[in-house]
């Protein structure tokens, strides 16, 4: 079950990350929110969470990893949610990330290909941006969007009626 992480917590985490090789930038600053799982034996199996931007229009979605073991059955997807419906809860109206490897999976929820350029400018105080920006990466990454909340979809095509000559075809 996700747990909110705590100051006891980071260790394991910024672990667990770096073994995701996701960043493990600012995890302790209050603008980033952070959830993990761990198994019976208190290892960390999981781990979502998202930045909030200064203006809280803003998401920055982060740090979404699944073990290698249990990937597959559905985890990373039930941890991309629970982040969106937390940052949305949060009041943010658009969601944005990074991810250079993961963009077929993150399509699954509806994000779309966007600019770095265009997630620096609307989340330019985020930590993973200002870590990206430092160390001239920001151009080499790629990244994604879409609104906030989950029940609005940016990608699902609006059906049009067919004209009544069609729809009598389709219906003979
Ligand atoms: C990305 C990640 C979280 C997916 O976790 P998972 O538990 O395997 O995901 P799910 O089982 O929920 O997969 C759901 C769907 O996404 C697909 N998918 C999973 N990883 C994918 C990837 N990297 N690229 C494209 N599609 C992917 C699955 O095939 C599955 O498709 P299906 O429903 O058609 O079968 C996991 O691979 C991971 O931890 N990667 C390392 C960290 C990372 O890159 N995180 C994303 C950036 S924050």
């Amino acid at each position: 079950m996700l747990h909110p992480a705590a100051s006891a917590d980071l260790d394991d985490l910024a672990a667990f990350l770096r073994t995701a090789d996701l960043t493990v930038a600012a995890l302790a600053e209050p603008a980033v929110r952070l959830w993990l799982e761990r198994d019976d034996a208190g290892a960390v199996t999981a781990t979502t969470g998202f930045e909030l931007g200064v203006d809280g229009e803003h998401a920055l979605i982060r740090s979404v990893a699944v073990r290698p073991d249990l990937r597959g059955a559905g985890d990373g997807l039930r941890l991309a949610r629970f982040a969106l419906d937390r940052a949305a809860d949060a009041g943010a109206r658009e969601a944005w990330l990074f991810s250079r490897r993961s963009g077929g999976f993150w399509q699954k929820l509806s994000f779309g290909p966007t600019t770095t350029r265009a997630l620096a400018g609307a989340l330019p105080d985020a930590h993973q941006v200002q870590l990206f920006r430092s160390t001239g990466q920001l151009d080499r990454e790629v990244a994604w969007r879409r609104p906030l909340p989950l029940s609005v979809p940016v990608s699902v095509p609006v059906p049009v009626p067919a004209p009544p000559s069609a729809r009598a075809s389709f219906t003979a």
